[in-house]
């Protein structure tokens, strides 16, 4: 089992979502999985490098859907996303500036799992359910009464 263990609880009830977020518990299991044999420096900047294409493009897809329905939540939403980015982004410089690997990635795989499960908990089932309320409140203006 790796470090970032999916549970029910974290379903959010929106596929998409849920599925980049159980690819994003895949990615940081890969990580964890690198991080605990011998790998190479270049190595890890790659799987670190994969790791952050597919988050921004998560985080993206997100934006657009709270954008989307107008969240109210939106900029705080955003904001912690930009800060998760900006630290994975310095860790990227710090390995590319040959600090050593266990320096830089210490503890690294917990950490991305522990941010991702609190922030799904704490934020993004918020979120989705004011996505999910908004969405059918648009379909039934578009339907209309039922009878
Ligand atoms: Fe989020």
């Amino acid at each position: 089992m790796g470090i970032a263990v999916w549970s029910e609880d974290l379903a959010c009830g929106y596929e998409l979502i849920d599925l980049q977020h159980r690819h994003l518990f895949a990615l940081i299991n890969t990580l964890d999985e690198s991080l605990q044999k011998s790998i190479a420096k270049e190595e890890l900047s790659l799987l670190l490098a994969d790791l952050l294409e597919y988050t921004e493009f998560h985080f993206r897809c997100e934006e657009e859907l709270m954008r989307s329905l107008d969240y109210p939540h939106l900029f705080e939403h955003r904001t912690i996303h930009e800060k998760l980015t900006k630290q994975v982004m310095d860790l990227q410089f710090r390995l590319r500036h040959s600090e050593s690997v266990l320096a830089v990635f210490f503890d690294l795989s917990s950490f991305l799992a522990d941010w991702l499960r609190h922030h799904i908990q704490e934020n993004d089932i918020k979120m989705i359910h004011f996505v999910r309320r908004a969405l059918k409140e648009k379909q039934a203006q578009v339907i209309g009464p039922v009878n």
